[in-house]
């Protein structure tokens, strides 16, 4: 079993990544003092996929899950969905050495973490990401939240989880364009961090598309890493977490000018990438031939077509975005594979020509 540590101050846990995993989480949990009382957040399907598996070896001897279901989907992120889990809780009679463990995708995770965040101002919670982009990019990093009518996410916290417990197996189950979208972010990692990751997919992307057991592990297991370290270094985003950010300022207004839910986010991410790409080789930051490598390995995984979309548009969102300081917009570009850096973009000429570019805006 894979075990990658993430150390922040006043705080550690594992990341723990095995096919397979999912028959021993009672003993995990048990091992670690995490089993007096569990409630186990999750939607109908992931429970109807993964009940057995997760509770069929349950030992006599630690109280029995409860599980809260709550509809799966974006809009499950809300206000009045954490305030039906806390009555669930109480009416339970949760009190402080409750655990909750998040069964799911990013949705479940980011919801059932702030949950833990503020009930009784913060019980213990696990995560059981069950998507890719759970595995490899929500559930770590201890920011938890929801969404608010105005805007997503909000309304959150910094919230570390006590465990978290990757199964690559659940995987098998996700639909084709979850699992594609989710690759769009494991490529992120190889270019802002890792060559070695980047050329590892490039030469086994036929077995990662057919989610070859031992290729997505590896896959998981790296992408894992590399964002545990990125975290510890920097937990409350002031400056290296930053690099995470690749292909996101261009993908969120990507996500609000299509419409929320008709782009998934990877492939917003894609599209945010290329666009950063380009921008890097015009200004002569990355030369052409890492660009053309890194277009071609976003390109084989398969982008969608966008819709016509005006690049005033674009560019008003990414002047909303809530990362942004003040007048000055802050792109991350790649100057090699496996190596990014933070340019301050001035003028506004440059950024129309990249949307153009590569092909966001036609
Ligand atoms: N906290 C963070 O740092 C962070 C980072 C990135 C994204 N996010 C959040 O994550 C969310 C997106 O997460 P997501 O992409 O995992 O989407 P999701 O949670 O909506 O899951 C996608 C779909 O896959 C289904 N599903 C999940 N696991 C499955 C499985 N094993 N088999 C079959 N179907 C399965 C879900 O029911 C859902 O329909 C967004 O709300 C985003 O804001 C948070
Ligand atoms: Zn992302």
């Amino acid at each position: 079993m894979k075990s990658i540590r993430v150390t922040l101050p006043g705080h550690r846990h594992e990341i723990l990544v095995e096919p397979g995993l999912t028959g021993l989480i009672p003993k995990l949990l048990k091992d670690r003092g995490l089993s007096d009382s569990v409630f186990v957040v999750t939607s109908p399907r992931i429970q109807k996929l993964y009940h057995q598996a997760l509770t069929g070896a349950w030992p006599g001897d630690m109280p029995p899950p409860v599980f809260l279901q709550v509809p799966e989907g974006e809009s499950s992120k809300s206000l009045e969905m954490a305030s039906r889990l806390y009555t669930r809780l109480i009416r339970q009679g949760a009190d402080r050495s409750a655990v909750v463990v998040a069964l799911g995708g990013g949705v479940i995770g980011d919801l059932a973490g702030f949950v833990a965040a503020t009930y009784l101002r913060g019980i213990r919670f696990v995560q059981v990401p069950t998507t890719l982009l759970a595995q490899i990019d929500s559930s770590i990093g201890g920011k938890v939240g929801i969404n608010h009518e105005l805007g997503k996410n909000l309304i959150g916290a910094f919230h570390q989880p006590s465990l978290v417990l990757s199964d690559p197996s659940l995987l098998l189950t996700l639909a084709e364009r979850e699992w594609h979208s989710g690759l769009f972010e494991a490529v992120k990692y190889g270019i802002i961090s890792s060559s070695r990751l980047f050329a590892f997919i490039e030469s086994r992307l036929e077995a990662i598309r057919h989610r070859e057991m031992d290729a997505i592990t590896r896959l998981i297991v790296e992408c894992a890493a590399i964002k545990a370290r990125v975290i510890s270094k920097d937990e409350k985003e002031s400056g290296l977490r930053m690099i995470l950010n690749f292909g996101h300022t261009v993908g969120h207004a990507l996500e609000a000018a299509c419409g929320y839910g008709k782009l998934r986010h990877g492939e917003a991410v894609g599209w945010g990438m290329l666009f950063a790409i380009e921008y890097s080789e015009r200004k002569g930051l990355t030369s052409s031939r890492a660009a053309r490598r890194m277009r071609e390995l976003i390109c084989a995984l398969g982008l969608p077509r966008l819709p016509r979309l005006r690049s005033d548009e674009i560019l008003a969102s990414m002047e909303q975005d809530k990362k942004r300081r003040g007048r000055v917009l802050r792109l991350v570009v790649p100057s090699r594979i496996g190596r990014v850096s933070v340019v301050e973009a001035e003028d506004r000429e440059s950024i129309r020509a990249a949307l153009r570019g590569s092909g966001i805006v036609r």
